[in-house]
């Protein structure tokens, strides 16, 4: 949690923080039966099980794939989210891991900084312009990608549960043949028991060779071992991964790898934004308790 949000909590409310606890276990056996509310994500069912007067717990991100929806409406304790204040970082790094991959840019960076540009030649790369890209969950955040690779002069397509007739981009209902078609591919969905490996060796093999996948939203829908493997032997283009499946661990295979470009799980990690998703969650905190309808619930 951020520092504005860390201030704004203590203002309003007591606050107990488990991440700063020398020893969590101790921490909520003393004071676990007068927690009412949580601020934060990764919520079991066997912690609402030890915090008996819980009524809320307000997600910091907009996926609540960390917490046991099921278990906390069996409870009655209510879940919110951050949905729509982060979709423009997301947006904007999402481009900006693309153009990053495809002019092969930290690696420019390290040709300079470790041997200097003097004799040597920089190659001739890919580019942006005039490529096809699907993308994979045209929410929100899909859709301010999708008007910024408008902007780069890219063809937009898309894949999802449904098609939504009102947008101008063409469909595919086969997540399997949009990877066929496409040069590059977004994945933006939620994660979850859905989505899980969704990006199978199969959708990998369909993208190709020639095919660059972007990973931002959550590393358990890519088979990432297969990745790494097709990454390796040149099967797939490449990869500018945002997201892993076991974070913070990242497979040493790709450290290597010039096809790769590699981000630590900083989508809306913007202080402009993570400013203004603390303030969302103390905000439906503050809802929760004074009464109100709640500001983003998602259950
Ligand atoms: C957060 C995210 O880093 O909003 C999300 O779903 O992936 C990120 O913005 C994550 O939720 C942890 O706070």
């Amino acid at each position: 949690m951020v520092p504005t949000c860390n201030a704004s909590l203590r203002e309003h409310f007591t606050v107990h923080s488990l991440p700063e606890a020398a020893d969590v276990d101790a921490l909520i056996a003393q004071v676990g039966a007068r927690i009412r509310g949580i601020a934060g994500g990764k919520v079991s069912a066997a912690l609402m099980d030890r915090l008996p007067a819980l009524e809320i717990i307000a997600n910091s991100g907009v996926g609540y794939d960390s917490i046991d929806v099921v278990a906390a409406k069996a409870r009655n304790i209510r879940v919110t989210n951050t949905p729509n204040v982060l979709n423009d970082a997301v947006a904007e790094i999402t481009l900006g891991l693309m153009i990053a991959l495809a002019r092969r840019i930290p690696q420019a960076d390290r040709f300079i900084r470790d041997s200097g540009w003097l004799g040597r030649q920089y190659p001739n790369l890919g580019e942006l312009t005039g490529k096809t890209v699907g993308i994979l969950g045209l929410g929100r955040i899909g859709k301010e990608i999708a008007v910024r690779a408008q902007g780069m002069k890219m063809r937009v397509v898309y894949h999802g549960r449904r098609p939504q007739p009102r947008e101008p981009f063409l469909y595919y209902d086969d997540l399997l043949a949009m990877a066929h078609d496409v040069d590059w591919l977004v994945v933006i969905a939620p994660g979850g028991k859905e989505t899980d490996g969704i990006i199978s060796r199969a959708v990998l093999e369909a993208l190709g060779p020639r095919g660059h996948l972007v990973s931002m939203a959550r590393g358990s829908m890519v088979d990432q071992d297969a990745l790494v493997e097709m990454l390796g032997d040149g099967s797939l283009g490449g990869a500018a991964l945002d997201v892993f499946q076991s974070e913070p661990h990242v497979p040493e295979a790709l450290f290597a790898m010039e096809n790769v470009v590699l981000s630590p799980h900083q989508g809306s990690k913007t202080v402009e934004t993570r400013d203004a998703m603390g303030a969302l969650v103390v905000a439906n905190l503050q809802a929760h308790f004074a009464g109100d309808p709640l500001l983003t619930p998602v259950a």
